[in-house]
This record gives structure tokens, sequence and C-alpha cells, in this order.
């Protein structure tokens, strides 16, 4: 960035540049925040964001053991130690009190893995564990993530860890990105995208900053059987290029070469057997194969589900030292920004996961068919698929509320 005037008697043409350069906004998803208040007695100021001007070699395929597939499908060890374990939606969310992730042992992680896998997110509250700790316990799913740009924290050591960052300094500016463009899977342009993914608010606003995730299995569930059977036939292109862009254009350093990858736009979870649908606002850029204006309106129209269907949805309401673990193969998440002036922070730990398989590869490797979550439960709920004609226990109705 060039130097800019700061003298009070520069030139007129010099002032407005200034002011340009002050005024200059970035998408605070893609540009994360420069700078912060400077407070350095702030009490976690260690964790505060920096951006190491380093370079990393490019990600190779690593080797995942999927631990959801060791685990009791009960989940005995685990729910027998909650003191309460509650669904915040049908399709998504659970909420579970009395367990100290510090304490969890090999074989309730396991199960963990496999609830966080079915509900797509697992809410925790009041966890003391550090970031060392929620790091041990992402490594159990799977080898730990090196964001190419975000912010990791100013303790050294940190690399694996993602940095939410945001206090009074900046103001996110609503004219730099829309609220679409922020749901988002984490990283989905890597070869082997994460699985079980935790974010630990450790300061944050009295109200406001909450989170959402909406389920791609309960997208899947939604479609109709022909539309389901198109999908699962496509790939999609999943780019990190817009994000390497953005730390650029921030001047910041971008730590590996931006990649594109090739996922297929309905994987299996290997846990559960459920077909999800695989696309994001953030970083799916197109499907290959068809007409762009195909493309684009397919995109367009799954996009708007994930932001729009509150159905598919569940909102979390942060305090300090809640915890929330997402399984980014399956559900996609945006956060809010309506905290300003407040500070919220917020330490990620992001394990890959398997590179996702399509439902052809599902089947053709495991020899199990891929199952749509929805009809599962219903059947485990001793419910026939209503929406087959002849066979309809429920009749179907409209919205008259
Ligand atoms: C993230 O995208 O991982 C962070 C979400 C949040 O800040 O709530």
């Amino acid at each position: 960035m060039a130097p800019v005037a700061t003298n009070e008697t520069a030139p007129l043409n010099h002032q407005v540049l200034k002011a340009k350069e002050d005024e200059k906004v970035f998408n605070p998803f893609y540009s994360p925040a420069i700078a912060d208040d400077g407070d350095s007695t702030y009490k976690f100021a260690q964790y505060k964001p920096t951006f190491p001007d380093v370079k990393w070699e490019p990600l190779t395929e690593q080797k995942v053991v999927e631990r959801g597939l060791f685990a009791d499908p009960d989940k005995r060890a685990l729910l027998s130690a909650a003191s309460k374990v509650k669904h915040l939606t049908p399709a998504i969310g659970t909420e579970i009190h009395g367990i100290d992730l510090r304490q969890l042992s090999d074989v309730q992680r396991d199960e963990l893995a496999l609830l966080i896998a079915e509900r797509g997110v697992v809410f925790f509250r009041e966890q003391e564990l550090t970031i060392q700790e929620q790091l041990d316990l992402a490594a159990h799913w799977g080898p730990l993530h090196r964001h190419a740009t975000t912010p990791i924290p100013k303790q050294p050591g940190l690399d694996t860890v993602h940095v939410v960052y945001n206090d009074h300094s900046r103001r996110p500016d609503p004219s730099a990105f829309s609220k679409l463009e922020l749901w988002h899977s984490d990283v989905s342009y890597e070869i082997q995208p994460p699985g079980a993914t935790s974010l630990k608010v450790i300061t944050g606003p009295e109200y406001g900053g909450d989170t959402l995730w909406s389920s791609g299995y309960a997208l899947y569930s939604f479609l109709s059987p022909g539309m389901q059977k198109y999908l699962e036939g496509l790939t999609a292109l999943h780019s990190a290029v817009a994000q390497a862009e953005g730390a650029k254009a921030a001047g910041l350093p971008v730590r590996r070469d931006p990649i594109e990858t090739v996922h297929p736009v309905v994987r299996v979870h290997p846990a559960t057997g459920w077909k999800s649908v695989y696309v994001n606002p953030g970083f799916t850029r197109r499907i290959l194969g068809v007409p762009k204006a195909e493309s684009d309106n397919i995109l367009s129209f799954l996009f708007r589900q994930i932001s729009e269907n509150v159905d598919f949805q569940v909102r979390f309401k942060w305090e300090p030292n809640s915890i929330a673990i997402w399984d980014n193969r399956v559900v996609t998440h945006s956060a809010t920004f309506d905290f300003w002036p407040a500070t919220r922070h917020a330490l990620r730990a992001t394990p890959h996961a398997e590179r996702p398989l399509s439902v052809e590869e599902y089947e053709r490797i495991t020899g199990k068919e891929a199952k749509d979550r929805q009809i599962e439960i219903w059947r485990q709920q001793g419910i026939e698929d209503p929406r087959q004609n002849g066979t309809a226990k429920a009749r179907p109705r409209g919205y008259n509320d």
C-alpha cells in the first residue's frame, strides 16, 4: 500500500487520498480485521490476532481415521455422563450439560464425534479447557489444519489455531458484504476439508454475535427425488482464490498458495452413511459439466435454501467459555456482526477429515447404501416415508398460522 500524507498542511489531493485509504473497507469474511485496539492489558492479549509473513508448502493428502466409526451407536459412555442432553431443533443442534470436555476418555471422544456427525453441531457451556486442550481434542479426530490467510494467536507455537477477533476499533461495514455470502463451510476448497471443528468464545458481548448453522442433510432430505438424483451425479469447484485475494488487498500475507478443488455436490458422511448437500456460498464457485446459467441457478437455489430455510437451522447464543463443535462435512454456518462496539474473541481448532465421498464412491468402497437422514429417522420412529404416494399416514397441510 502506498504511503499517504498525514501532514495537515499537505495539499488537498493528498488529504483526499488519505481519507479514501482510511475509509477503505474489505469484506470482513475474506479480509480479516488487520489491527486491534492495542490494549495489551486485556486478559487474553496473547491470543489476539497476528498474521506472520511465512510461506508454507501446499497440503498433501493425509491419513485420517474416522473416529465416529468406533463409537457405540447409543453413545452410552458419553450420554450417561451428561446431566442434560437437549436437542435444539429436529434437524440440527444439541446442547449438552454436565460434561467437562477436559475429562473425556477416548471412548467418549469417539462417541462425541458420532453425535456431532448426526446432529451437525453440539454445544457445551462453562468449559474451562485451554486452547492446547482444545487442540488435543480436535487432534483425536484428525490432523490439524493450518489456515493460509486468517489470523493466528500472538503467542508462539499456535499456528493451527484460527483466531476470530473483533473489537471497537473496527466496525463491520454492511456495504462490504451480503449476509448470504457469509454462509460457508470452513476451507471447503481444501483437498480434505475439515470434520469436527470447535470454536470456543473466550470474550463475548452480553448479547449479539450469535452463530447460525444450517444442515446439509436436511437440505438434501427436503429436495424432490429427481433433484436429489440429479445433484448426486454432479461435482462443483471450491476455490480459495477470493480469500487469498482479500488477504492481499488488505496488505496481509498469504501463507500458502490458494487452491481450487472439485468435490461432489452431495457427499456421504462415513460415520452416519447419510447424504448431505456439500456446496456453500463462501467458497463454491460453479457446478462442473453443465451450462453456466444452469450452474448459477442451481447454486443460487441451494445457497438461498441454506441461508433462508429456517427449518434447517439452529442459532446459538454464546457466553464466555461456550464451545460449539460442528461437522463441517454436513453443515454450513454464518456469524452475525451485530455487536459492535463490543469485543468478541474466539479460538477455533480445525481437524482435517477425509476427501469428500460421493454417493457412488461411498457405496462402492463400503458396500453399503447411502441413506437419506430424514427417511432413516422416520423409519426409526416406525413411520413410512409420508412423501410416497399411497403410503401416507399424515395428509399434507399448508401454512395457516
Ligand atoms: C467461523 O467461521 O469459524 C467463525 C464463526 C463465528 O465467528 O461465529
